[in-house]
């Protein structure tokens, strides 16, 4: 059997300006992969592309909102434009919240789910028949809060909970096209300084830097993202507490949520 070279592969990757998405760009351009860069912020996307040109990476960009229809058509279009064919598609694009179910503005769900799910699903449409002819790998960015839903992230909970079952529905009826349809459960990791989240009432907040505790590094979740597409496997969860979450949920769910319910009253406590 051939070994899997990611030579000449054509890869989409939404969000890829900054953060897991960058990283997971640098990582696969270094194996000779054609990027198609993409993120709402042009001076951002911009400064992402000349980096990794200057690496010598092979790396195109487009700036638009994905979860504008139009602009996740013209995005598809500028890949078969520049580079002639799409072997791999990277949902990551994604935005968390933070906030009491009972509180959230009514917007929240709206606004986390058009881009978590609506703009992963409608690309991943689009991208499906230049997939079947490359054979190629449809991958979804969950995380481990998608595992099961958790205190103070429900929007955030469900939207990548959907994304398992928009992944498990594609590739039953994509089983005889050959495509690869992979979803990585993702842990805490680094994040860029300035990173944002939505809070309760709706207003974009910091969050707060991670560097002094032990998280995954981008650089290593874009190695998972692509061990996941080298050996076409659906699922790959990261970190010791997200397969611990995962095991949890599938063979105590109710003790999961005994221990989830008493750490929520302890934390609400600290927080009196
Ligand atoms: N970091 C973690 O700890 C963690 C854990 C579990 C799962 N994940 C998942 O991993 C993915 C990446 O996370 P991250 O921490 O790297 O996020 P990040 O640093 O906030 O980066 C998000 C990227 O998506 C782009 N983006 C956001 N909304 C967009 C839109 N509507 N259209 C086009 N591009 C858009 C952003 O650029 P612009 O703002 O310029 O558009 C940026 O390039 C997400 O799906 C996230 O849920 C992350």
């Amino acid at each position: 059997m051939e070994a899997y070279t990611l030579k000449n592969k054509v890869v989409l990757i939404t969000g890829s300006s900054q953060g897991i998405g960058k990283a997971t760009a640098l990582c696969f351009g270094a194996q000779g992969a054609c990027i198609m860069l993409n993120g709402r912020n042009k001076e951002k996307l911009i400064k992402a592309e000349k980096e990794l040109r200057l690496k010598g990476l092979n790396v195109d960009s487009f700036c638009a909102d994905i979860t504008n229809l139009d602009n996740a058509k013209k995005l598809i279009d500028k890949t078969i434009n520049s580079f002639g064919k799409l072997d791999i598609l990277v949902n990551n694009a994604g935005v968390s919240m933070r906030g009491k179910f009972s509180n959230l503005n009514s917007d929240v769900f709206k606004r986390v789910f058009d881009i978590n799910v609506f703009a992963s699903v409608n690309l991943s449409k689009l991208a499906l028949p230049y997939l079947r002819n490359s054979k190629g790998s449809l991958v979804f960015v969950s995380s481990v809060a998608g595992i099961r839903g958790l205190p103070s992230n429900s929007a955030y909970c469900s939207s990548k909970m959907a994304l398992r079952a928009v992944a498990e529905s594609i590739r039953i009826e994509e089983a005889k096209s050959n495509i690869h349809v992979g979803l990585v459960y993702v842990g805490i990791t680094e994040i860029e300084k300035g990173k944002t989240t939505i809070s309760e009432n709706g207003s974009l907040i910091e969050l707060e830097d991670r560097s002094k505790y032990r998280v995954h590094s981008k650089g290593h979740v874009a190695s998972r993202i692509l061990e996941n597409i080298r050996k076409r496997k659906f699922i790959t969860t990261l970190t010791w507490l997200g397969k611990l979450n995962f095991f949890m949920q599938k063979f105590t769910p109710i003790l999961s949520e005994r221990i989830l319910i008493w750490a929520n009253r302890k934390v609400q406590a600290r927080s009196l």
